[in-house]
């Protein structure tokens, strides 16, 4: 399956700085036929051995004689290998307009393999320029990070083409790419001048469209933004069919998968452009924050994702400002990353990273989550102005070099006067989070508030002296009723605690703590002050991201044990006026986290019903068919509630999702985009084999990937054990693209008590396989998480523990560990609260006395 390449030459300027008879690089998969060092104006001198430390994706070339100070060339004849690895250089598959299987070469370097294709030194410091080259047939399109510079003919083969690439600017070797294969592609301007291209599959450059229009006002709102222009004279964006990540930023080649760059019109929903746009932002933030000025070294990897994952949104915000992206901000990165980093298995955002699989493993949602959402709250701390002062500086100072954290730092401190170095390292050399812990006490027309700070553990709170316990710098901001979305006052806890004082606040006003929700921390009132601030939820006084803020802190303190759940699930039933989709997802979110816990339990149903009766006002008030006048977030709000309602077994929702979904298939009234997901849940959660065979058609006929995606995403919701077990078969056959098989195992995991069983069961059987197929990249993580967090009996953590004790997975160690700390925190809360919530679902539904 896997063809050797052609002989390739790599010539590669060089500097000697002591004498030596050795030269070590990077290489792997890699066979060298010869390598010769020239000396300017010597003799070459022919490398006698190849030592690989295969381990170490290491190769010494050794010399016969003493290769002496001063420059020269290096030259290396080698054959590598066109993997199937979805990294290096690997070929991916498509179909043509007939109907044609073909292949195209295409490359994925970062973080550590640019030296599958080629031996270099492959450090992120180690800057050096490209010149590219590539033989290719002559009907096919070859692309490179700089624009072409000559085409000719090859003189040993008439059917090949040499194509040649102007020298790139000096570059880290993860950013080098190529693809040689057959695409159609659209093209524009951007008022900068930069020519924007997005290539797409043959017959679908229509499709590229969107991107096409979001790329060319983002160069721009970059431009600006950092006061540094784009450096190169193209940039092209491009699909690749088989494709590991979302996206990656090599300079002036960014690559995507299909469903994160394009959009059709017709077949394409809401939520999908809002992604699409979002990853164009993230990458193309990178040809400056990444690409222009480069991390020193993986442990600042989060500045490069952190950053890109924060900028994205701001990006959007511009480009989409009805997206309201930033309380989807709220509800998709800040919370995720509460969650994760409130584990005993989490990490600090600086982490100490060696070997490749540990270079992989910090790809997670502290680097790129935890990340953004710290640089959010400095960007709050330090003000736009002076934020984009430093950001400039930092730019500027470091442009074709490397960075590190502290210089970023610096680069502020000097713009805003502010101890950024002291504040961030709190945040960023420290993991976890604190609990911000605030009373009150009116005294006249003041209030007197006393804050004080611990660490924040998912388990709950610990007994510790104040040695072994952390603090950080909490830049605290408080808002009142009187205008709650105006900051009324700020300090910065630098202690384990601090009282306040508020002047001229009438007894009857509630106070805030972290408005707009942007300090990463979560926040525990005292009684009356939560009880003051409860009505803000019912009458929406309240912004919208504090009601989510708000929700999400109770949830999480409810599975901490520190109140109780039944308390949440009444605070929860203050949401029905909520008219907010963001407020709503995430909502929906915990009551998916919830329904999942129960599912173990024999009271499953009465959650469902819980869940139904909360969805039902916001349903009957959406419809199924969209109304003039109605834009992005009702769309998406109209999918979530239905989809609910649906999985939840409301009957005139599923009825009506059976009706649609007929006419559907039967061709009468094509579902639009933005229904199909919620309606193929809802047939599929209610199904039988026909709802199975009819969804597999859909699937195999669907021409866009986007449509594949949606299918395979809900199949596993379909409930009988034995057609489980068909979705799971299915996920591995030729009909799911490598890298979507992971959703569709984590679909089956999620839907239910027989689902999570059978696909547990399905990785341990067929672990060598699924292992083999991600080398383990950071997609075996992705895996291990979605079928393995479920789980809510002891025992289950110590089977996934010892599974993965005989069944090494190196880049997902702390994803295992991870898994099994929630299991354990999932029996326990369990075990704590179970009854209570019974109790509670029961008596709500009892008639009243
Ligand atoms: N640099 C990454 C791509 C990447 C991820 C390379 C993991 C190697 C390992 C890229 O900039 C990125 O972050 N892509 C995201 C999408 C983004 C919108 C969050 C991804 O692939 O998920
Ligand atoms: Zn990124």
């Amino acid at each position: 399956k896997q063809e050797k390449g052609n002989l390739i030459l790599c010539h590669c300027p060089f500097q000697v700085t002591q004498g030596t008879n050795q030269i070590v690089m990077n290489c792997a998969d890699i066979d060298i036929i010869t390598a010769s060092f020239v000396p300017e104006g010597g003799e070459e001198i022919n490398a006698t051995g190849f030592n690989y430390q295969n381990e170490d994706e290491k190769v010494t070339l050794c010399f016969p004689s003493i290769l002496q100070k001063g420059s020269g060339s290096l030259k290396i004849d080698f054959v590598g290998e066109l993997n199937d690895k979805m990294k290096g250089f690997y070929r991916s598959k498509y179909t043509t307009p007939s109907g044609e299987n073909r292949y195209a070469a295409v490359t994925q370097f970062e973080a550590t393999d640019a030296r599958r294709a080629f031996p270099c030194w492959d450090e992120p410091a180690i800057k050096a320029t490209f010149d590219i080259t590539l033989i290719i047939p002559k009907d096919r399109i070859a692309l490179s990070n700089m624009n072409v510079v000559d085409r000719k003919p090859y003189p040993e083969d008439h059917s090949l083409v040499e194509v040649k690439f102007a020298t790139t600017p000096i570059m880290s070797t993860y950013l080098v790419a190529f693809v040689i294969g057959e695409y159609d592609f659209v093209e524009s301007q951007s008022s900068d001048g930069v020519t924007v291209r997005v290539y797409t599959p043959v017959g679908k450059a229509e499709q590229g469209k969107f991107a096409l229009e979001v790329a060319t006002k983002t160069l721009p709102f970059y431009k600006d933004y950092f006061s540094v222009p784009y450096p190169l004279p193209k940039i092209d964006l491009i699909a690749i069919a088989d494709f590991a990540a979302g996206a990656m930023e090599n300079w002036g080649l960014v690559t995507y998968r299909e469903t994160a760059l394009l959009i059709d019109p017709k077949n394409s929903c809401a939520s999908s452009r809002q992604w699409v746009a979002l990853v164009v932002g993230h990458e193309l933030a990178h040809q400056w924050f990444g690409n222009l000025v480069t991390m020193e070294w993986w442990t600042h990897l989060w500045l490069n994702e952190g950053f890109a994952s924060w900028i994205e949104y701001l990006c959007v915000d511009h480009c989409f400002p009805e997206y309201d992206i930033w309380t989807q901000f709220v509800s998709a990165d800040y919370t995720r990353a509460l969650d994760l980093d409130a584990l005993d298995n989490s990490h600090p955002i600086e982490v100490d990273v060696g070997h490749p699989s540990e270079v992989d493993e910090i790809f997670d949602a502290i680097s790129y989550s935890k990340g953004a959402s710290v640089i959010r709250m400095l960007h709050n701390y330090i003000g736009d102005e002076d934020f984009r002062k430093g950001m400039n500086a930092y730019l500027l100072k470091f442009q074709h070099k490397n960075a590190s954290t502290e210089d970023l730092w610096e680069c502020l401190e000097q713009a805003s006067g502010k101890p950024i170095a002291a504040v961030m390292n709190s945040w960023t050399k420290q993991m976890g989070f604190p609990i911000i812990v605030v009373d009150q006490e009116q005294h006249g027309s003041d209030r007197v508030l006393k804050i004080s700070q611990k660490k924040f553990c998912a388990s709950g709170p610990r007994n510790g002296t104040y040695e072994n316990c952390p603090n950080w710098m909490v830049p605290i901001s408080i808002c009142t009723s009187e205008d709650p979305s105006c900051t009324k006052m700020k300090v910065l806890l630098d202690q384990p605690e601090t009282t306040v004082n508020i002047t001229n606040i009438a007894p009857d006003h509630w106070i805030k703590i972290n408005p707009g929700t942007v300090g990463f921390y979560r926040i525990q009132y005292s009684t009356t002050m939560l009880e003051s601030l409860l009505p803000g939820i019912r009458d929406l006084t309240l912004l919208p991201v504090d009601r989510l803020g708000l929700q999400n802190d109770l949830f999480s303190l409810a599975r901490a044990g520190m109140i109780s759940t039944v308390e949440v699930l009444k605070v929860m039933e203050a949401f029905v006026n909520e008219p907010n989709y963001t407020v709503w997802s995430d909502l929906s979110c915990n009551l998916g986290v919830l329904s999942s816990l129960l599912s173990h339990t024999d009271f499953h149903e009465d959650i469902q019903e819980f869940i139904r009766d909360l969805f039902t006002p916001i349903g009957m008030k959406l419809g199924w068919d969209s109304k003039t006048g109605e834009g992005h977030l009702d769309a998406l709000l109209r999918g979530l509630v239905l989809g609910k309602l649906g999985k939840a077994g409301h009957k005139a929702t599923l009825e009506e999702a059976r009706r649609r979904f007929k006419e559907h298939v039967e061709g009468k009234q094509t579902l639009p985009a933005d229904l199909r997901s919620p309606v193929y849940l809802t047939v599929l959660k209610h199904g039988d084999s026909t709802t199975l065979d009819t969804m597999l058609k859909l699937h195999k006929q669907a021409d866009m990937q986007e449509e594949k995606n949606r299918i395979e995403r809900v199949l596993g919701a379909i409930p009988a054990p034995d057609l489980i077990q068909r979705v799971l078969n299915f996920a591995l056959s030729e009909e799911v693209r490598p890298q979507d098989t992971v959703s569709v195992i984590g679909g089956v995991a999620g839907s239910s008590k027989q689902g999570r069983k059978a696909a547990w069961k399905f990785v341990k059987d067929n672990w060598e396989e699924l292992h083999n197929r991600y080398q383990g990249g950071f997609l075996i993580s992705r895996l291990i998480k979605l079928t393995a967090d479920g789980f809510a009996i002891d025992k289950m953590a110590a089977e996934v523990k010892s599974f993965f004790e005989s069944h090494h997975a190196p880049a997902a160690e702390r994803t295992v560990q991870q898994c099994c700390e929630n299991i354990l925190l999932n029996a326990a809360w369990l075990k704590r609260d179970a009854e209570d919530i019974h109790q509670y679902l029961l008596q709500r539904k009892a008639p009243p006395v």
